[in-house]
Parts: C-alpha cells; structure tokens; sequence
C-alpha cells in the first residue's frame, strides 16, 4: 500500500526527495497555508491513510517548500482512541520512508502537568511514557521489530529545532511526553501520577508515529503545544473547543518555529 501511496504522490507531485515531513496537531493546521507551490492530496486518494472524523484535523498531504526545503506535511493524523489500532498511522509513516524521508517533525497539543509550562508553552519533546497505549509494532515479523527507542527524539535535531526558536526569539521548554490513549481527559489522579514519574505534559498521539518513524528509519523530533495545564491543576474545564481554541493563540509562533526549523533542511 506504500509504495503504492508513494507513487501516486510522486504522481501528483513530483519525484523530488523530501528533505522533511511534518505532521500537524490539533488546531496546528496552518502551517499548511505557508507551504509554497502546494500541491494537497486528500487522504481519501490515498489507500490506507486514515480518513480522521476529528475537528481540526484536516486530512490531506502536502507537498511543497516550506522555508525554502522540500517538505511533505501531513495535515491530520489517526488516533489509538478512534479504531483502537496502534498502527492507524503505519501506511502513511512508512509510504513517507518509501519516497525518501529520512526526517520527520511531530507536533501535537498536550496537556502540561507543570506549573511552569502554562498554557501557550511550546515544548520540544525529549523522551516519552507509553503509558497506557499498545505499541504499534505489535504483531510485526521480524528483527527489525526490537526499535533501540533511546534517544527517539534525536538528540541533534533537538539541538537544531533549539537554536532556530533561540535566533527567533520563541521560548522552548524541553520535557517528557506522556500517551494517553484518550479520547477521555485524563483524571487529576492520573495527572498527579504520571507527573511523579516524570511526565512534564500529556496527550492522545505522537508516541505511535514515533515509533513506527524510528522502526522505518527516520529521524524524529517532536513539539508539543502546551493548550492547557492538565486535569486537576487548573479550574478551566477541559475540552477539544478548548484545546483548539488555545492552539490557535499558540499557531502564529509555532509556524514561526517550524518554518525556521525547515530552512535548515534547504537543498
Ligand atoms: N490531555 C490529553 N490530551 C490533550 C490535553 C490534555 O490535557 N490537552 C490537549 N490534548
């Protein structure tokens, strides 16, 4: 099916090699309206990508420039909590490793169990809690399915996206992302827990696409957009309008961020 996906894009869009694939969180989707000479294919042309039914989450692939790389954004993904399949988001990581990408950027909006990363934080993550999801790979044959995840979230890339929100003036906290599967929030007592273990914000995706990315090879580096602190810390009351609502306060830095991010992959 990926290879399949891979050649109906080149298709559409033209054989150049990706220099780095994206992928949009909820309410992140803007990033897409800065892509120059777009070409945008719909998930439903493409067999095996998920057809997401969640609001602000578009469902189409783009291809284009994005500071002056060649860049490949996938505008919506899948979640464990739609199908209950780990593995919704196989077919589109791996057709991105068969045309060529060998970097991937994650995004997502997360919850931040910590005082100090307040609604409106932009966090790099550094290393992550499966907590309560099925790992992806399950059900692979194969060596290659025993991923090394140390060092996951490269190390250099992380490094990179660093100096990019430096030079531009954009604060980036750096913590550890914790899964929830969702589509619930989480419980204060769940919060308080995972906090104890290290977790510095929480979320319903991203830990998947890692994985899958690290098994087909790509380099990966991940944002999240902290909309909220999570259950139990605030009296805010959660919910997606809120979350999408302060991703849109957080959209115009985080574009900032990851065009710069991009610019340093031009050819
Ligand atoms: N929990 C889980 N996912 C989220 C949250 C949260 O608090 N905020 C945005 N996505």
């Amino acid at each position: 099916m990926a290879q399949i996906a891979a050649e109906y894009i080149r298709s559409k869009a033209g054989k150049e090699t990706p220099a780095l694939a994206i992928v949009l969180g909820s309410g992140l989707g803007d990033l897409a309206s800065q892509v120059q000479e777009a070409v945008s294919i719909p998930f439903e042309n493409l067999e095996g990508f998920p057809v997401s039914g969640v609001s602000g989450h578009s469902g189409a692939l783009i291809c284009g420039y994005l500071g002056g790389a060649r860049v490949i954004l996938l505008s919506g993904r899948a979640h464990y909590y739609e199908h209950g399949d780990a593995a919704a988001m196989k077919t589109p990581l791996q057709t991105l490793a068969a045309l060529g990408c060998s970097t991937i950027a994650l995004s997502n909006a997360a919850g931040s169990t910590r005082e100090h990363m307040p609604p409106g934080t932009l966090m790099a993550i550094e290393d992550h809690l499966s907590w309560s999801g099925p790992n992806p790979l399950i059900g692979m044959q194969g060596d290659k399915r025993f991923v090394d995840l140390t060092d996951a979230y490269d190390p250099e890339l992380r490094v990179l996206m660093q100096n990019v929100a430096t030079r531009k003036g954009i604060t980036l906290e750096s913590g550890v992302y914790a899964w929830f599967s969702g589509p619930t929030f989480e419980t204060p007592a769940e919060i308080r827990a995972v906090r104890q273990l290290g977790a510095d914000a929480v979320g319903m995706s991203t830990v998947p696409e890692t994985i899958l990315a690290r098994y087909f090879d790509m380099r990966v580096t991940a944002v999240s957009a902290i909309t909220n602190y999570a259950a139990g810390m605030s009296d805010v009351a959660l919910s997606h309008a809120q979350t999408k609502a302060q991703a849109d306060r957080i959209k115009d830095r985080f574009v900032d961020l990851i065009t710069g991010f991009a610019a340093e992959f031009a050819g």
